[in-house]
């Protein structure tokens, strides 16, 4: 599935300029800066199919990727980001709320934490909203190079167990480094799995 090239389908603004909902969705999900664009790049073996930056709140709109004829990434714009105008920042959660509660495609939200950092209450609405609304999600923690092998086991851990705490059907966390490139084989074969035979 990765091996083709992906094509950015639409850049949504609004409800209205969702594309058709016929290929099976992945959406990236987070806090700003999280690494959700990165991960998009180094899962389809690209450095630049969307934008990455060190300013927390680079991607703002909901940007739908085709990975050819079977499959498509979602680009989520961040959430917890403190510098936006407040209105523009409710809006786009407003959007993005929409996207995850009402899309037919939708298949899984993997849901992006940065495993220096533990779960913040953001995450947990997050999290709560997906529960409510019966999205399945999966937690990924990034930037995987960044902590030490035995401090990351700990972190996933300490997750993992927040998680459970919420629900009972989660798929089991994944770790990845999108700079490394650790993690994202496995990533992209269960993410294949979901993909249209
Ligand atoms: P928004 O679009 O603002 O919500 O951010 P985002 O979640 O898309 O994050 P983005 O991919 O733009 O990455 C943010 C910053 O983190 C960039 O400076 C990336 O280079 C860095 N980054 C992303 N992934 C990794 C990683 O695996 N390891 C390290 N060390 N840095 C990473
Ligand atoms: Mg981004």
């Amino acid at each position: 599935v990765f091996a083709e090239e992906p094509k950015l389908i639409a850049a949504a603004q609004a409800l209205n300029e969702f594309p058709p909902a016929h290929l099976p969705e992945i959406a990236f999900a987070g806090r700003s800066n999280v690494g959700k664009s990165s991960l998009i790049n180094a899962l389809s073996r690209r450095t630049h199919v969307t934008r990455v930056s060190d300013k927390p709140g680079e991607t703002q709109s909901i940007n739908f990727y085709g990975i050819g004829p079977r499959l498509s990434l979602v680009d989520l714009p961040g959430y917890g980001f403190a510098y936006a105008a407040d209105e523009k920042r409710e809006s786009w959660s407003q959007l993005v709320e929409e996207y995850l509660q009402t899309r037919k495609s939708l298949k899984r939200v993997m849901l992006l934490i940065d495993a220096r950092l533990q779960l913040k209450a953001s995450d947990l609405d997050v999290i709560d909203m997906l529960e409510r609304n019966r999205v399945r999600y999966q937690i990924v923690l990034t930037k995987a190079d960044m902590v030490s092998t035995k401090d990351l086991a700990r972190r996933a851990t300490a997750a993992q167990q927040e998680v459970d705490r919420r629900s009972s059907h989660v798929s089991p966390l994944v770790m990845v480094s999108s700079q490394t490139g650790a993690g994202v084989l496995k990533l992209r074969a269960a993410l294949s799995g979901l993909a249209v035979r």
